[in-house]
């Protein structure tokens, strides 16, 4: 971030600079003084042990800077993948994968989230929906699908006969990327082991993949969403046993082009249609 000092801008002038930050995804402070990393790359390395470091602003102060400070540096993207498999297959419950993620630092995401958020609803359920990663609501409350998005996911399972509370929901990440990017390839192959691992104990009948990022990790798919959505796969379990699997237009991107919902209420029939054949 550009160091402002704040004594030289009005009030407006300074709204208006927090607001051009967020817009550019920098939505979390870190620490109370702004850093030009640019001009520190050109200085010499300091002889002096670092200064402590002061004492977070509001914004920050909900993030457990503590934490983020104790946090031993990640390992190498493959050996936390290695890491992730390890502790991923172990899990013999969900609890147990729960606890599993919360305690895991191989994935630097964890590092400005404020809450691991692992899943909400049913898990006895027959549908699981998988989405991208948690946003800035999510974060602050600890479940999947909280804004926005979430209640036009809420309007979309209430079309089908359904509520949160008959269906599984997850994440393929379960830590918010900073500004609401999409998670990177990278950040993506080292949680994807926690999520397989999440729907192989769900057990579901039939999984819902929400939007292209997830569709890609979880079905292994390269193609763009609005070519693959609505398409039946069977997604291999550990054991061998196959489920069920489709991928449809993530609620988010509804919100932004509405004149799709058409699409997606044609893949929530399907989806309905795969439940009744699954139960039958
Ligand atoms: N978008 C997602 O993909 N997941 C959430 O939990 C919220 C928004």
């Amino acid at each position: 971030m550009i160091p402002v000092a704040a004594a030289q801008f009005t009030y407006d002038e300074l709204t208006s600079i927090v607001g051009w930050y967020a817009d550019m995804g920098v939505d979390i402070a870190i620490d109370e003084t702004a850093h030009d990393r640019f001009s520190e790359d050109n200085k010499k390395p300091a002889a002096a042990p670092p200064a402590p470091v002061r004492p977070p602003v509001e914004a920050a102060r909900r993030a457990p800077l503590a934490r983020l400070d104790a946090m031993p540096a990640p390992a190498s993207p493959d050996q936390a993948i290695g890491s992730a498999k390890e502790i991923a297959a172990q899990a013999r419950t969900l609890d147990e994968l729960r606890a599993a993620i919360e305690s895991f630092d191989g994935c630097t995401l964890k590092r400005s989230a404020q809450r691991t958020v692992f899943a909400d609803g049913n898990p006895q359920s027959h549908v699981m929906f998988v989405g991208e990663a948690p946003g800035a609501d999510e974060d602050r409350q600890g479940l999947p699908f909280m804004g926005r998005a979430g209640q036009l996911l809420d309007r979309m399972l209430k079309a089908i006969n359904l509520d949160r509370s008959e269906v599984y929901i997850a994440n393929a990440v379960p830590w918010r990327p900073p500004g609401n990017r999409t998670p990177t390839p990278q950040e993506t192959a080292i949680c994807l082991p926690f999520i397989r691992r999440q729907i192989e104990l769900a057990n579901p009948k039939v999984l819902v993949c929400l939007g292209a990022s997830a569709m890609q990790s979880i079905l292994g798919v390269n193609e763009g969403i609005l070519k693959t959505r609505g398409r039946v796969f069977d997604y291999p379990l550990a054991n061998g046993q196959k489920i069920k699997a489709m991928a449809t237009l993530h609620p988010a991107y509804l919100l932004r082009s509405p004149a799709q919902k058409r699409l997606a209420w044609g893949d929530f029939q399907e989806i309905m249609k795969l439940l009744k054949d699954a139960k039958a």
